[in-house]
C-alpha cells in the first residue's frame, strides 16, 4: 500500500485526455448494446475489450494500478498489466470499464466508462482497502470540509463557505442500509439527499463540477472509485478527504495484517491519492443522465456519444459529443463497433 507522496509531474507535453477519451468512447460504445439486459458482466466484458484494445494504440508506456482486479480473476486490464504502445511518458492508469455495471445492467442513468492517467507511481494504490468514506465538495467550498466532523457541521461549514443557506445544498449519497444514519442526518440538518443505487465517480464529479445541483457527496464507496474520483475533483479544483472504512470481515482482516490502527484511520487528502498535478481524467457516459448523455442511435448519421475530459495542470475541462459509424470493423477488431465521423467540442 503506497501514498502518492512526492510531486511527481512529469510536464507531460501533450493533453493525453484528448487521446484517453477514445478510449472510453470505445468502452461505452461496446457495452451500451447491454443497457437494460439484465446482464451487467456481458456489458463489462464488452467494455474491458475495448478498452484494452484502443488504449494499446496511445503513445505512453501505462500501467494498470487500478483495474479489474487480479491478474488470475481478470484477464483484462488486470493490475499490474502494461498498455500503450511502450514510448514515453511513463503512467499510472486507473480505469473502469463500466462504472455502475449494475446501471447498464438495469438501463438506470449515470453508468460511464471511465479513466485516470497521472506520472508512474503517483497515484494511491489501494492494495487490500476496498472500501472508503468520502467527502466531495466543490471548489467553492475551499477548505471547509473535514470528514472527521459530523455531516451536520460539514454542512454548515459550506454553507457558511459558499454563503447558501443548508436548505439549498444537495448532498449526493449511496442508497445503501449503511446510509441509513447519514441519510437522516442529512435530512435533519435541513438539507436535500439525491439517492443513487450506484456510481459515486459521477458522484464526486457531480460535486466537484459547478452548477451541477449537486453540492457535495458524503458516504462509503468503494476505494477505486476513489481514487479515480480524486482525479476529477483534483483536476476541477475541488475538494475531497476519505478514510479506509472497511465493510468485510475479510477486509478488515487483510487491513490488519499491513497496516496499523493509525494507517487505518488516517485521513487522505487529495494530495494522499494523487501526487502530481499532471493527471488527465476521461469519462464517456453509457447510460444518459442530466450530466452527460448517454449512448444513442440515430439512424441518420451513426452513434452519438458525450465524454467529459480534464487536464488538472491546465485545468480544461471538454465536452466533447462524438458521432460515431456503426459497424467499421477496423476500429475494434471483429466484434467492431463504430468509427468516429464527427467530433463536436463545446
Ligand atoms: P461497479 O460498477 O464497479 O460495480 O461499481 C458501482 C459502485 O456503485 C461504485 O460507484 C461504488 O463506489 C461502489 O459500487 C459501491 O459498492 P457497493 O455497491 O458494494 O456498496
Amino acid at each position: 500500500m503506497t501514498g502518492a507522496g512526492e510531486d511527481r509531474s512529469l510536464e507531460i507535453d501533450r493533453n493525453l485526455g484528448m487521446e484517453l477519451v477514445r478510449v472510453t468512447e470505445a468502452a461505452a460504445l461496446s457495452s451500451a448494446p447491454f443497457m437494460g439486459r439484465g446482464d451487467g458482466k456481458a456489458g463489462d466484458q464488452a467494455a474491458v475489450s475495448a478498452m484494452r484494445a484502443v488504449l494499446d494504440t496511445v503513445r505512453m508506456k501505462g500501467v494498470v494500478v487500478i483495474g479489474e482486479g487480479e491478474k488470475d480473476d481478470a484477464p483484462m486490464l488486470y493490475n499490474g498489466e502494461k498498455v500503450g504502445t511502450g514510448e514515453p511518458p511513463e503512467l499510472d492508469l486507473a480505469v473502469d470499464p463500466v462504472e455502475g455495471t449494475r446501471l447498464l445492467a438495469l438501463g438506470r442513468p449515470n453508468a460511464i466508462a471511465v479513466i485516470a492517467a497521472a506520472p508512474r507511481g503517483s497515484m494511491w494504490v489501494p492494495g487490500a482497502s476496498f472500501y472508503m468514506d468520502k467527502i466531495v465538495a466543490g471548489a467553492e467550498a475551499g477548505d471547509a470540509i473535514d470528514i472527521r466532523a459530523t455531516p451536520t457541521e460539514n454542512l454548515r461549514r459550506v454553507s457558511e463557505a459558499t454563503g447558501r443557506p443548508v436548505e439549498q445544498l444537495t448532498v449526493f449519497v449511496l442508497d445503501k442500509p449503511r446510509h441509513e444514519a447519514l441519510v437522516n442526518e442529512i435530512r435533519t440538518a435541513g438539507a436535500r439527499v439525491s439517492l443513487h443505487t450506484d456510481g459515486d465517480v459521477m458522484g464526486a464529479l457531480l460535486a466537484a463540477y459547478p452548477g451541477t445541483g449537486i453540492d457535495l457527496l458524503m458516504g462509503v464507496g468503494g476505494t477505486p472509485e476513489g481514487v479515480i474520483a480524486a482525479v476529477a475533483v483534483q483536476a476541477l479544483g475541488g475538494t475531497m478527504q476519505a478514510v479506509r472504512a472497511p465493510q468485510l470481515p475479510e477486509e478488515r482482516e487483510r487491513l490488519a495484517e499491513v497496516i496499523d490502527q493509525d494507517e487505518m484511520e488516517r485521513v487522505l487528502h487529495l494530495s494522499d491519492l494523487l501526487g502530481s498535478d499532471d493527471a488527465f481524467f476521461a469519462a464517456t457516459a453509457i447510460t444518459g443522465g442530466p450530466f452527460l448523455e448517454g449512448v444513442r442511435y440515430d439512424e441518420r448519421v451513426g452513434v452519438r456519444t458525450e465524454s467529459l475530459v480534464i487536464r488538472a495542470r491546465s485545468g480544461s475541462i471538454r465536452h466533447i459529443r462524438g458521432i460515431h459509424r456503426l459497424n467499421a470493423d477496423h476500429i475494434f477488431g471483429e466484434r467492431g463497433m463504430a468509427e468516429v465521423v464527427g467530433v463536436i467540442i463545446d
